[in-house]
């Protein structure tokens, strides 16, 4: 269902408007999971859900903007499953990023060879917190992630997750002005990404946190050191590293999980990351990661 659209005076995200946040705060945190086993929905097969599957994958999307399906179909490495459980969900536009194959679907391994070797998602090190494409130009937004996996790493290789709405209340409650912070349009700054003396990309500034068309919050994080530039004044030096402390604390609301063959997530690109692994030998991880410019349809 299409949500409507919000202008930012009526929204929760308003930070002169408490009462539209509070009251957003407690529907949002009242029955909230807090454990990693209450995201997984077991399915049958991704490719045909059942209206009831449908349903309780977006039941949990709607509370914690992300879900984990168990899915059947092993270690099949048909690509069209993942893209054709997106396509359930209202995910259409993939973003066909450099690495992605040109279908629009990014293979995750170990890559000996290659440029990729260079860019930590096709090594076995581990990948700090972050939101998917946080380097993209603002018209490029990544809405949603799915990722499938297709074999598990031998050791090692789970995601840890939180949802960015709470993320925003814990910065929130904290003290508003790291939100404020945080939603200036030149918090965070990455600098042009040169191969070879060519530009890539050229550099980016951009907010933390923003609110979109559809009234809805999305969050734009790396918590590399590197390759990455934040305005230097206190607020945002004081939020920056009080949302570090966050991610790396305790928090009953930060999920850990591995993906075993033929499970995904799916979520509206939550803040993740992914502990180093090791392969099998006979066995090498891999896993099938989707961007889409389109928000989980609810
Ligand atoms: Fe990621």
């Amino acid at each position: 269902m299409p949500v409507a659209k919000t202008s930012l005076r009526d929204s929760p995200f308003e930070l002169n408007n408490q009462p539209a946040y509070e009251a957003w705060k407690v529907r949002k945190l009242e029955g909230y999971p807090q454990r990693a086993e209450d995201l997984i929905v077991g399915i049958d097969d991704p490719r045909d859900l059942s209206q009831a599957e449908r349903e309780a994958i977006l039941k949990r999307v709607e509370k914690t903007n992300m879900a984990v399906y168990r899915g059947n179909t092993g270690t099949n490495p048909d690509k069209l499953i993942p893209a054709t459980l997106g396509a359930q969900l209202g995910l259409r536009h993939l973003d066909r990023n450099m690495g992605a194959d040109d279908d629009g679907i990014t293979a995750l391994q170990v890559v000996d060879r290659q440029w990729r070797r260079r860019y930590i998602p096709y090594t076995n090190r581990p990948i700090h917190w972050h939101t998917d494409g946080y380097y993209n130009g603002f018209d490029q937004q990544i809405r949603s992630l799915l990722l499938h996996c297709v074999r598990p790493a031998g050791k090692g290789g789970e995601n840890a997750l939180l949802d960015h709405e709470i993320a925003y209340i814990r910065l929130r409650d904290m003290n508003p002005a790291y939100i404020k912070a945080l939603m200036a349009p030149n918090a965070m700054t990455i600098p042009a990404n040169i191969e070879q003396g060519t530009e890539v990309r050229p550099p980016r500034s951009g907010p933390v946190f923003s609110v979109c068309q559809d009234g809805r919050l999305h969050m734009r994080y790396t918590a590399r050191t590197r390759s990455i530039e934040w305005k230097t004044d206190a607020d945002t030096q004081a939020a920056v590293s009080t949302l570090k402390a966050l991610l790396a604390s305790q928090d009953p609301f930060i999920y850990r999980l591995g993906l075993q063959s033929g499970w995904g997530l799916i979520s509206n690109n939550v803040l993740h990351d992914r502990s180093g692994f090791n392969d099998d030998e006979s066995q090498a991880r891999l896993l099938y990661r989707l961007r889409y410019f389109d928000r989980i349809n609810q």
